[in-house]
C-alpha cells in the first residue's frame, strides 16, 4: 500500500493483519477524495459501487462521477434498503451484476452504505472470481464504528441472522463522518450503542469521555464524531488484530449480544426494535446479571443505564414498544441457537466493572433463564 498524504484533518487507524493489513481513514468530507484515494492507494483498474436506495439518493453522485472521471467506474448496483436485502437472492443477483460489468480479478467492489450493504457486498467480493478487492465507505454510525472493520461478511437465512458468510478483509475503509448528518436520529442512536460498547468492554476512560461529551456527539460536531469513530475503530482494530476469526478475544465484541440477539429475533428483526436498541437492552441486562453474580456493583449498573437513557435508548425489556412481552423460556430457547453456543453451553460476555469484560462459559442456561424470569416479573421467578 502506498502512503500518499492524507486530506487535512483525516486520521488513519491501521488494522494490522500481516499481508491483509489495511487502513481505516476517518474524517469529515472524505467522500470527496474517495475516488482519488482508492486509485492512489489500491491502483485498481475498475470499480463496482454497491449501495442502497436511501444512500444513493443522498451520497452516490459525487463518488460515481469522480470514479468515471478517473476512468475507473465499471457499474453501480443500487439495492433496496433494509435488513431483508441480506439474502441469498440478493447475493446471487449482485454476484451476477458484478460479473456482467466485466470486473476482473484486479477490480474492486466498493460498499457505500450501512452494515447491510457492507455485509452483502463484502460477501459478494469474497466469492466472485474466488475473491476480489473490497473497499468499505460506511455511511451509518454502526458501520463506521463496527461493521466496516474486521472483515466479517454475511447474509441472513430463515434459520437466523448472519449464519452464512465469510471472513474477507477490506483493502481500505473510508469513514466520512459528515455523511452521518443525513442519518435518521434513531439509526444514529442505535449505532452509538456499538461505540459505547468499546468503552464498556475495555476502555473505561472512553466511556467517561462519552458521559461528558455525548451532547457534542448528538449535535454532530465534527471533532466529537472524529474522536468517537476514531477511538471505536482503534478498539476494534486492536481486538481483530489479536483474534481475526473470533476464537478468543474477538468474542468480547459480543457484549450484550446474546441477550440482544434473542430480543431482536423475538421482535422479528423489525422496526419495532433496531439492532442497536436490542444491544442497549442486552448490555444493561448483562451488567445486571453480573451484579446478581456478585461481579459488579449496583452503581455501575445504574451508570450504564443512565447513560443510555440520556442518549434516548431503551434499557429494559419493558421499554420495547408494543403490547406483548417475551417470556424467559422463549428467550433462552432463542439463545440456544446462537452461533456462539458450544457443547450446549452459552458463551456470555461478563464484566467486573466498566472496561473490564471477559468471556465466560460458566453461567448455566438455568441461571440465565431464572434471571430473565425475574426481569420479566414472571410468577414463580
Ligand atoms: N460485519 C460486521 O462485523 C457487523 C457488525 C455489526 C453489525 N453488522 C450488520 O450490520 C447491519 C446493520 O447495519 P446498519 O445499522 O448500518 O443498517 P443499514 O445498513 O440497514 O442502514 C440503516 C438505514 O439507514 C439508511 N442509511 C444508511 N446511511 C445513511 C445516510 N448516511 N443517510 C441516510 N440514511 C442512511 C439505510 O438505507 C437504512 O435504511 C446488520 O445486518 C448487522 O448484522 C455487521
Amino acid at each position: 500500500m502506498t502512503s500518499s498524504p492524507l486530506p487535512e484533518g483525516v486520521i488513519a487507524v491501521p488494522v494490522a493483519l500481516g499481508q491483509r493489513s489495511y487502513d481505516v481513514l476517518i474524517g469529515a468530507g472524505l467522500l470527496a477524495s474517495a475516488a482519488g484515494l482508492i486509485a492512489e492507494r489500491l491502483g485498481a483498474t475498475k470499480c463496482v459501487i454497491v449501495t442502497d436506495e436511501n444512500v444513493a439518493r443522498r451520497h452516490l453522485a459525487p463518488l460515481e462521477s469522480a470514479l468515471k472521471g478517473l476512468g475507473r467506474h465499471a457499474g453501480t448496483q443500487v439495492l433496496p434498503p433494509g435488513e431483508a436485502t441480506k439474502n441469498f437472492g440478493a447475493l446471487a443477483g449482485l454476484c451476477e451484476r458484478i460479473l456482467e460489468t466485466g470486473l476482473e480479478r484486479g477490480g474492486l467492489v466498493i460498499a457505500l452504505g450501512g452494515g447491510v450493504i457492507g455485509d452483502l457486498a463484502g460477501f459478494a467480493a469474497s466469492i466472485v472470481r474466488r475473491g476480489i478487492g473490497f473497499v468499505q465507505i460506511p455511511t451509518t454510525l454502526l458501520a463506521q464504528v463496527d461493521s466496516s472493520v474486521g472483515g466479517k461478511t454475511g447474509i441472513n437465512t430463515p434459520q437466523g441472522k448472519n449464519l452464512v458468510g465469510t471472513f474477507h478483509q477490506p483493502n481500505l475503509v473510508l469513514a466520512d463522518t459528515s455523511l452521518l448528518a443525513t442519518l435518521p436520529a434513531r439509526e444514529f442512536r442505535a449505532g452509538y450503542v456499538e461505540a459505547a460498547k468499546y468503552g464498556l468492554l475495555g476502555d473505561a476512560q472512553f466511556f467517561a469521555w462519552l458521559e461528558q461529551n455525548y451532547p457534542a456527539v448528538l449535535a454532530n460536531e465534527a471533532a466529537a464524531l472524529a474522536r468517537l469513530v476514531g477511538t471505536s475503530v482503534k478498539g476494534k482494530a486492536a481486538i481483530v488484530a489479536r483474534d481475526e476469526t473470533e476464537t478468543g478475544d474477538r468474542m468480547l465484541l459480543n457484549l450484550g449480544h446474546t441477550f440482544g440477539h434473542a430480543l431482536e429475533a423475538w421482535a422479528g428483526y423489525s422496526q419495532r426494535l433496531l439492532h442497536g436498541e436490542a444491544i442497549a437492552i442486552g448490555i444493561c441486562l448483562a451488567f445486571q446479571l453480573c451484579q446478581e453474580l456478585g461481579l459488579t456493583d449496583a452503581d455501575t449498573v445504574r451508570r450504564v443505564a443512565a447513560h443510555f437513557t440520556a442518549i434516548g435508548l431503551p434499557t429494559r425489556i419493558a421499554d420495547i414498544p408494543g403490547n406483548d412481552a417475551p417470556d424467559a423460556a422463549t428467550l433462552v430457547k432463542i439463545m440456544g441457537q446462537d452461533k456462539k453456543v458450544r457443547d450446549g453451553r452459552l458463551t456470555l460476555i461478563l464484566v467486573r466493572g466498566i472496561g473490564q469484560a471477559f468471556v465466560s462459559r460458566d453461567v448455566s442456561t438455568e441461571t440465565v433463564g431464572a434471571f430473565l424470569s425475574r426481569q420479566l416479573g414472571e410468577k414463580n421467578a
